[in-house]
């Protein structure tokens, strides 16, 4: 039998040290565990106090950094002697901690991203490798079992009595969740779509580039991709799921066609589309996998775009249009825009609204969609840098005191109420109903780096280093603007260390964030921009035709 060496929980001491003097009043303790050790550096630096002391500053940024390195390193689950994941948060004082001693898919991302660029490449390597032979685990639901490249949305390392053995030896075991134990049984649509995002930055990053030529890979990817692909009756391209099926992975109204599906969709489309050997029978895949990338790319661009020009387009809708050329194509009801939108749209800027479906726009701004459309270059260029310039206008909505809000607005009152089902986890600004997301951070900084605006997530991660590790690192924080550790969140949340790393990681090395990101396809910007002509009525003429024929 394996010898189970990380899981177990256990109370938390603290880094090594060695990170700076023990004596510094300024340290924050850390509640449980060790207790003789000296306790991590408190960050207090105060707004603007900072400017006089950069060398300090430094210093100080990088004891940070090595208390991070060591608490990643404490969540690191083994299984049978080798490092397979995280564990989503090691908090001492949990005494009900639910699911968050899993190791989940979409929060090793950041944690595998740090360990890639620190050069440790075996850990993710085991991850997607694990998580592989768990997609062709036997799942089911209540009798029912659902597709077959569907990923866990997290795995449990257990030890369990050796079958047949009398002596009472043990074996390990991974047990995978594939929503059928999660809270509201939310299917994790995401997961798969982030294990080939992280496969290809694994190949890019270790230069192992032929990992992903392996059969049981090849057949990972193709498994995912005729998962998303698979007919059913929808008349729009991008993937519709239920609510929960991503980060927010409880009842928040996002169910339909939501912006953060459809970004890392993109994504995972792009880089399958890179690592697929080419051999007869991927033909038909590679091909629907082309024409989904165009129709998705165009319908996302087309449809979802909101800025202060497009408001006031819709906001003079007619409506009931009978026709195949109608403006308003979804029969969206201008009295549906919230007041709140109409103070907030910057003149300058814009984003992608976070739903759509028949008369109905989602205006709600959603983080990680926007930024991942960004890195994947699902948004244009143009659009790209107009969501930096909206992050920027509204620098106090969504950073503010400690980035990176989730969504904006907060559901409130009798909206809160419906769609939320009442939930006390997400009341307003709180959790996944606005609450502010450290591990949002790296995502940030991806985006930033790849429109060359670096210095956009370097002042989000000051902010962030002002208290994250005082507040030991929390899940997310509540309030508007972020001021305090959520209600219910978790310390020492993995992915909260872990995004942090990632951001100071590719600031530091910006061409490393190549790794993950996806470039415009040329082929698909001509044929976007024909189609997108052909909308408009002054149109330019004399543009490249596409070679081939997309179906949107
Ligand atoms: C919460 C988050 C989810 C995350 C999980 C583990 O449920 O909403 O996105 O994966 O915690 O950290």
């Amino acid at each position: 039998a394996c010898i189970l060496d990380a899981p177990a929980r256990r109370p938390r001491g603290p880094p090594p040290s060695g990170s700076g003097s023990d004596s510094d009043p300024m340290r924050g303790g850390r509640a449980g565990g060790g207790g003789t050790l000296p306790a991590p550096p408190a960050r207090c630096i105060p707004a603007g106090a900072a400017d006089h002391a950069p060398q300090q500053r430094r210093r100080a940024a990088s004891d940070l950094e090595e208390e991070a390195w060591a608490l990643l390193r404490e969540s690191v689950v083994s299984y049978c002697g080798s490092p397979v994941g995280t564990i989503a948060a090691c908090d001492p004082n949990d005494s009900s901690p639910l699911n968050y001693d899993q190791v989940f898919i979409r929060d090793f991302v950041p944690s595998g991203i740090a360990f890639l660029l620190k050069g440790e490449y075996d850990i993710v390597r085991n991850f997607i490798l694990h998580t592989l032979q768990l997609q062709s685990w036997e799942k089911t639901m209540d009798c029912h079992s659902p597709g077959q490249g569907l990923m866990p949305a997290s795995f449990k390392v257990r030890v369990v009595p050796l079958e047949g053995d009398e002596e009472g030896a043990t074996e390990e075991v991974l047990d995978p969740d594939f929503g059928e134990a999660a809270i509201g049984r939310v299917a994790p649509v995401d997961s798969g779509l982030w294990w080939i995002i992280l496969l290809r930055a694994y190949g890019k990053c270790s230069g192992d580039l032929s990992f992903h030529e392996r059969i049981d890979v090849q057949t990972g990817i193709k498994l995912i991709l005729k998962l998303c692909l698979a007919d059913g009756f929808d008349m729009f391209p991008t993937l519709l799921v239920t609510d929960g099926s991503c980060m927010m992975d409880r009842r928040m109204g996002i169910h339909g066609h939501p912006l953060e599906i459809q970004s890392l969709f993109y994504s995972a489309l792009l880089c399958a589309r890179e690592m697929l050997t080419p051999e007869d029978g991927s033909a038909d895949l590679i091909r629907a996998l082309n024409n989904r990338l165009m129709a998705l790319s165009f319908h996302i661009r087309e449809y979802y775009w909101l800025d202060k020009r497009k408001l006031n387009e819709i906001y003079r809708y007619k409506t009931e249009e009978y026709s195949y050329d109608a403006v308003n194509k979804f029969n969206i009801y201008p009295d549906q825009i919230p007041p709140w939108l109409v103070e907030w749209i910057p003149p300058e800027g814009g984003y992608l609204i976070g739903n759509l479906q028949p008369a109905h726009m989602d205006f709600r701004f959603f983080s990680l969609g926007n930024l991942w459309s960004i890195v994947s270059s699902l948004a244009t260029t143009r659009q790209s840098h107009a969501i930096l310039d909206l992050v920027e206008a509204k620098w106090s909505d969504l950073v503010a005191e400690m980035p990176l809000k989730i969504c904006y607005p907060a559901l409130e009152d009798q909206e809160w109420k419906y769609i939320t089902g009442s939930d006390p986890k997400n009341t307003p600004w709180s959790y996944h109903n606005a609450g502010s997301w450290p591990t949002l951070l790296w995502q940030l900084t991806v985006a930033c780096i790849k429109m060359n605006r670096p210095e956009i997530a370097a002042r989000a991660v000051e902010v962030a280093e002002r208290r994250i590790s005082t507040d030991k690192w929390p899940e997310y924080y509540d309030t508007k603007r972020g001021r305090f550790i959520g209600k219910q969140a978790r310390l020492f949340q993995t992915w909260s260390i872990a995004g942090f790393l990632v951001a100071k990681l590719l600031l530091e090395n910006p061409e490393k964030s190549r790794i993950l990101c996806n470039n415009e396809d040329e082929e698909f910007a001509n044929a976007f921009n024909l189609m997108a002509d052909s909308c408009n009525p002054n149109r330019k003429r004399g543009r490249k035709a596409p070679k081939k024929t997309y179906i949107v």
